[in-house]
């Protein structure tokens, strides 16, 4: 590796990434979310202004500090995600959808703490929109990428989201797997295409894999 001259190969890229958790509240002290720690998405956006990328970051609650250069726009719910990524996909060449979306919230968040009462509590939860899916929809010369963390049949539902989201590649990662998945600093991950292409990369750091997903980024930009 060449560390003294960066290949700034992104240079005049524009480059959206999403990443972390979205947090759905039920009440004033009270969130779902998920084991989503950010790292895949934080790697990615480290990597890509190394590679001179104009760079929007679209962030969940993370505990990270924010890659130096990138420009950062945190949010909460997967509301406020889509009314994010809504309002800056235009432009962009490159999309990664690193971040683990609620796909359910609330149906009512209450503005007062809920007490509890003798017996069960039922909450109603309501379908948050499918961001990707939508961009999907919108695509034009905009390369998609999405992710999918499953705990079975990784490959087989992974291919099923490329065609459902209009995608260019899918990174696919089994969470099962010792060093993939959720807060750790390394992942293993099948990189699918739309052609049917799969790379398979071994266990790696998630910044050597956020450069292998930039590498294959490059390759579908028109
Ligand atoms: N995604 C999204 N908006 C949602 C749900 C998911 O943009 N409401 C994106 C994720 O960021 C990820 C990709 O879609 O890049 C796949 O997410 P995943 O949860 O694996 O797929 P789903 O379509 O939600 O299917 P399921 O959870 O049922 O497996
Ligand atoms: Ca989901």
């Amino acid at each position: 590796i060449n560390i003294a001259k960066p290949n700034r190969d992104l240079e005049g890229k524009k480059v959206l990434i999403t990443a972390g958790p979205t947090r759905e509240s039920l009440d004033p002290v009270r969130f779902i979310t998920n084991h989503s720690s950010g790292k895949m998405g934080y790697s990615l956006a480290e990597a890509a202004v190394e590679r001179g990328a104009d760079v929007t970051l679209i962030s969940g609650p993370t505990n990270l500090s924010p890659p130096m250069g990138v420009r950062l726009i945190k949010i909460n719910t997967t509301l406020d995600m889509y009314n994010a990524v809504m309002k800056n996909y235009i432009d962009q060449h490159i999309i990664i959808k690193s971040a683990a979306v609620a796909d359910y919230r609330p149906e009512t968040v209450s503005t007062t703490k809920i007490k509890k009462n003798e017996g069960n509590l039922t909450l109603t939860l309501v379908r948050n929109p499918d961001i990707l899916k939508e961009l999907g929809c919108l695509k034009e010369d905009r390369v998609l990428v999405g992710f999918a963390a499953e705990s079975d049949n990784v490959i087989e539902n992974a291919k099923g989201k490329i065609n459902r989201k209009n995608l260019d590649f899918i990174v696919a990662n089994d969470i099962t797997e010792e060093g993939a998945g959720f807060g750790t600093d390394t992942n293993i991950v099948n990189i699918i295409d739309k052609n049917g292409e799969i790379e398979k990369v071994e266990k790696s750091s998630k910044r050597e894999i956020a450069h292998r997903i930039l590498d294959k980024a490059k390759k579908f930009i028109k």
